[in-house]
C-alpha cells in the first residue's frame, strides 16, 4: 500500500473549499448531428441540473458527506435564485452580481458525445478582488482550495498567482484543475500555467490538458512530470484522468500509480471530471491512502456519468471510511473572521 504522501501535516480532516463557476446547465436529447436550420425537433429527455466546475463539485461533494463551502458568482435573476436554491447551506459565501445568470444549452448524442451552447453571463463578471475578500475572511489552516475550471474564468485568470500566494501564506493548500484552455495550449498559457505550479499541491488535469501542458511540442517522450512536480511544492500530487481508463498519479522520485475504471454503461459524461475531483479530495481528507483515494474518485465518476437523471453516490456507495466519532465531535469548521 502506498501511504498518502502527507502534503498536510498540520491538518485534520481538512475542509474543501471550492472556487468555480457555478451555472444552470439545460441538458436535453438525445440528437444525432445536426438538424435542417429552421425545422424544430422533439427530444426525448430533457433535465434541468447544476452546472458549471464548483456547481457539479459541490453537488457531488455533499453527497459524499464532505465538509465543503463554495465561492461562486451568480446573476440577480430566476436562473440564479433557483442556483442558490440547490445549495442549502452552502450559500453564504455566494456573490450575487447584477447581471443574467450564465445558462448552458447541452445536446446529448447518441454516442454519449455532448455539445454545448453557453452564455457568459455572470461567470464573465465574477471579480477577483470579491473572491480575494471572501478567502480573507476564512480561517485555511485546515483548508483545502479547490480552484476547478480556471481556463473558464477569464476575469479570475490573471489575479491566480497572488491569491494562490495569499491562500498558502494563511495556511491552506491549493488543488487545482484547469480544464481545457478556450484558446488551447498555447506557449502563454501554458507559461501561465507552469508559473501556477509551485503553489498547486494537488493537480488534477485530465489526459490531453496534461499533455498540453507537459509535453511541449519537441518533446516526443512523454509528459515531464518529474520536472512538474520539482517545481511544485514538498508532497505534491499530478493526478491525470484518464477518461474509461481510470485515473494515473505521479509524484516525486516514484513510479507512477495507475488505476482502472471499471467498464459502466455511461448516460452522458458531463462532469466526470468534477466528480472525480470531489471523491479524491473527500478520500483525501478522510486521510485514506492514495490508492484507494484514487478507487473512490474514480468510483464517484462511474457513479455520476452512469446514472439518470443524474445523482451523486453516498459516501457509503463509493468506499469512503465513516468520519470516526473523535473527528464527528472535533470542531471542523472554521471560524469566519471579518473580510478585508
Ligand atoms: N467512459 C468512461 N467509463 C468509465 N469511467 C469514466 C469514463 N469517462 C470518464 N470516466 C471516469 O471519470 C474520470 C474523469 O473523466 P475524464 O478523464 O474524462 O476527465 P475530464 O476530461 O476532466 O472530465 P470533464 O470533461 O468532466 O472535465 C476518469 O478518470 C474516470 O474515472
Ligand atoms: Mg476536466
Amino acid at each position: 500500500m502506498i501511504e498518502t504522501p502527507n502534503i498536510h501535516k498540520d491538518m485534520r480532516n481538512p475542509e474543501i473549499v471550492t472556487v468555480g463557476t457555478v451555472n444552470v446547465d439545460l441538458i436535453m436529447g438525445p440528437q444525432a448531428p445536426w438538424p435542417v436550420p429552421g425545422t424544430e425537433v422533439i427530444l426525448p429527455t430533457s433535465e434541468m441540473r447544476e452546472g458549471g466546475g464548483a456547481g457539479i463539485t459541490a453537488k457531488a461533494l455533499t453527497s459524499l458527506g464532505a465538509q465543503h463551502r463554495m465561492i461562486v458568482n451568480v446573476g440577480n435573476d430566476l436562473f440564479g435564485e433557483w442556483l442558490l436554491k440547490q445549495y442549502p447551506g452552502l450559500d453564504d459565501d455566494w456573490i450575487i452580481d447584477t447581471v443574467d445568470t450564465a445558462l448552458t444549452v447541452g445536446i446529448t448524442h447518441p454516442d454519449g458525445e455532448r455539445t454545448f451552447f453557453s452564455t457568459p453571463g455572470h461567470v464573465a463578471q465574477f471579480q477577483p478582488l470579491e473572491l480575494q475578500n471572501k478567502l480573507a475572511g476564512m480561517d485555511l489552516k485546515n483548508v483545502v482550495v479547490l480552484f476547478v475550471g480556471t481556463s473558464l474564468m477569464p476575469t479570475i485568470r490573471p489575479a491566480l498567482k497572488e491569491i494562490f500566494q495569499f491562500v498558502r501564506s494563511k495556511g491552506g493548500r491549493i488543488a487545482l484543475d484547469t480544464a481545457w484552455p478556450t484558446a488551447g495550449w498555447t506557449d502563454n498559457t501554458r507559461k501561465e500555467v507552469l508559473g501556477w505550479l509551485p503553489f498547486v499541491d494537488i493537480a488534477l488535469l485530465n489526459e490531453v490538458e496534461t499533455h498540453g501542458l507537459l509535453h511541449p511540442r519537441n518533446h516526443e517522450d512523454g509528459a515531464n512530470y518529474q520536472d512538474a512536480l520539482k517545481s511544485m511544492p514538498d508532497d505534491a500530487l499530478f493526478i491525470t484522468k484518464m477518461g474509461p481508463r481510470g485515473a494515473r498519479l505521479d509524484t516525486l522520485g516514484k513510479p507512477p500509480l495507475i488505476i482502472p475504471s471499471n467498464e459502466i454503461d455511461v448516460v452522458d459524461t458531463i462532469g466526470a471530471g468534477d466528480s472525480f475531483n470531489a471523491g479524491f479530495l473527500t478520500a483525501f481528507a478522510r486521510g485514506h491512502d492514495i490508492q484507494s483515494c484514487l478507487e473512490i474518485a474514480i468510483n464517484t465518476a462511474a457513479f455520476a456519468i452512469s446514472s439518470n437523471p443524474r445523482r451523486y453516490p453516498s459516501g457509503t456507495e463509493v468506499g469512503l471510511a465513516e468520519l470516526s466519532r473523535k473527528l464527528k465531535t472535533d470542531k471542523v469548521f472554521n471560524t469566519r473572521k471579518q473580510a478585508v
